[in-house]
């Protein structure tokens, strides 16, 4: 028996040593951790179990038969964080660069079956120096088994993969249909192809950086929705990500206990609206004195600026918050924004997150970038992605509601719950010297001073429609309230929704306009 345990204990020792200390050094002097330390520092103390230990590649060409390490390059098992159930896999850079063969690809695919099954958040930690190149195609069939099971698992249990290192060619794909994806700056990237290809096909020069760094996919592609400035900070992120989220789409988020403020109004968002209504401001004031002290997470923070959109908590409550920025591009909607949002709404709906929006948008941005990148096809993406939701669902309308764009953004005709406003709405077709300008225009071009009379006129549509009233007298709008009294209202009716139940009509799947 002594014989045998200590032959375990070897074997364990030897699947620790991963790719041995010089491979594991040279990781270190990436400023990168490896696979088992990142596991380390994600999990809770002592809750992490392997599966998989010994698994070991079938490869016979090149000489690999007598190469092989246990584990073959990638740790997987399962644990907790914060006390829940999570499965996880954590590439090993320094066995094979990480590389995915058919048995590494079966250890993921093993513990996303067991994810689904028992309904619990799959974390990919990604570093590899992609398909293994000594197995050709069942490498590549690896990769298709795995996304495949992301594809089934979408929507079920949520999904979240952090890059860590290289992450090229179809090694894409995982993250790109997983719910969130993180990345490290400098030291992770992605891309379809690298810059030796791309500098051969288009004659390009570009780093790898440059192509597919974090800060690349956090503000040009949004392929990422966090750049992270280190491996922990990452690890940090994706704790707190899975905190507003329920175990699966059968699950609601836990709420959080919540001890109430002496006074939950917030007598600072009176004040909060510019007295001019085309100054800016910035609508992250609002959601700070809105949610619960400290609790927003930005999500895309640095792409398509113009919607704001992230998790945040109402009293313990967790809700997903969409709003337009009137700080950038004055909160327009365009092709970047309409996509970031309807994605980030779908998530919300797959989990049973509540949804918030708040409302301050002078329409969808014009010109021809916009139409011939697909405004119309994106614009719609956002309007499908409101209409299908069934989780609770409430509007804020602070200030503009323009023309389609105030159909789209969780209108109650699309079938919002509760649709409030704050008296310095205004909700019409467009803006009133737009509108003046179109109605009125025989009489504005024919008076003497045509400018006062378009002064005239815009003043008269601005007093019949710039304001909430005209809405809430049709009971587009369920209440005009005072702004800092938004919270309690906020609070009470999420709880009053919290039971709400609809059903869509009996359908294989909707066709969101892609
Ligand atoms: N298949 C098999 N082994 C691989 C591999 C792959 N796809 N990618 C890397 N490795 C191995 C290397 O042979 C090396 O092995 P060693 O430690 O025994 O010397 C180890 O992983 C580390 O790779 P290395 O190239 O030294 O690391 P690096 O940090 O300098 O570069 C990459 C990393 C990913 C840029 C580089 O390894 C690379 O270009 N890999 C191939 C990428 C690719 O084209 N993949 C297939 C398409 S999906």
């Amino acid at each position: 028996m002594d014989n045998k345990i200590k032959l375990l204990q070897d074997k364990i020792e030897q699947a620790h040593a991963g790719g041995g200390p010089q491979r594991i050094d040279s990781q270190h002097k990436k400023g990168k951790l490896t696979a088992r330390e990142r596991i380390h520092f994600l999990m809770d103390e002592g809750s992490f179990e392997e599966i998989g230990m010994f698994v070991t590649h079938r490869s016979t060409d090149f000489g690999m038969e007598t190469e092989k390490y246990p584990g073959d390059g990638v740790v997987t098992g399962y644990g907790n964080i914060n006390g829940r159930l999570v499965y996880i896999f954590s590439q090993d850079f320094t066995i094979f660069g990480g590389s995915l063969s058919e048995t590494h690809a079966e250890k993921i695919c093993k513990i996303m079956e067991m994810a689904l099954k028992t309904g619990a958040p799959l974390i990919g930690l990604n570093d590899s120096g992609g398909a293994r190149i000594q197995e050709g195609v069942v490498s590549l069939g690896g990769y298709a088994d795995i996304f495949y099971r992301n594809v089934q698992a979408s929507g079920v249990i949520p999904q979240l993969s952090a890059i860590m290192g290289p992450c090229a060619g179809g090694a894409v794909y995982s993250p790109a249909i997983t719910d969130f994806t993180l990345m490290v700056e400098n030291t992770s990237y992605m891309f379809v192809t690298g810059p030796n290809v791309v500098k051969t096909v288009t004659h390009e020069e570009v780093s790898s950086e440059e192509l597919g760094g974090a800060s690349t996919h956090a503000t040009k592609s949004g392929v990422t929705h966090f750049s992270c400035v280190n491996e922990l900070d990452a690890i940090n992120h994706i704790k707190q990500l899975l905190s507003y989220m329920p175990q699966n789409c059968e699950e609601t988020p836990a709420i959080l206990a919540y001890k109430p403020d002496q006074d939950e109004s917030r007598a600072s968002l009176n004040k909060i609206i510019p007295d001019n209504a085309n100054q800016p401001y910035d609508v992250r004031g609002v959601i700070d004195q809105l949610s619960d002290s400290g609790s927003f997470l930005e999500v895309h923070k640095d792409y398509a600026e113009n919607i704001v959109v992230g998790f945040g908590r109402l009293a313990g409550r967790s809700i997903g918050i969409v709003a337009n920025q009137p700080a950038y591009l004055a909160g327009v909607l365009d092709n970047n924004a309409s996509v970031k949002a309807a994605r980030f709404v779908r998530f919300c709906d797959c989990f049973n997150i509540p949804l918030l929006v708040l409302e301050d948008v002078p329409g969808f941005l014009p010109g021809t970038d916009q139409e011939w990148n697909g405004i119309i096809k994106n614009g719609a993406k956002l309007l499908y992605a409101f209409s299908e939701a069934t989780v609770p669902r409430i509007t804020v309308i602070i200030r503009k509601a323009y023309g389609g764009a105030y159909d789209v953004m969780n209108s109650k005709h699309i079938g919002a719950d509760m649709n409030y406003a704050w008296p310095t709405a205004e909700i019409a077709v467009m803006g009133a010297k737009g509108a003046a300008e179109i109605i009125f225009k025989k009489e504005i071009t024919s008076a003497a001073d045509p400018a006062a009379k378009l002064l005239e006129k815009e003043k008269l549509y601005a007093e019949i429609f710039a304001n909430p009233y005209r809405a809430a007298e049709r009971g587009f709008i369920d209440e005009v309230i005072e702004p800092a009294d938004t919270r309690i209202k906020l609070i009470k009716a999420f709880k009053m929704l919290e039971n709400k139940v609809v059903n869509n009509p009996r359908k294989k799947h909707g066709n969101i306009p892609l």
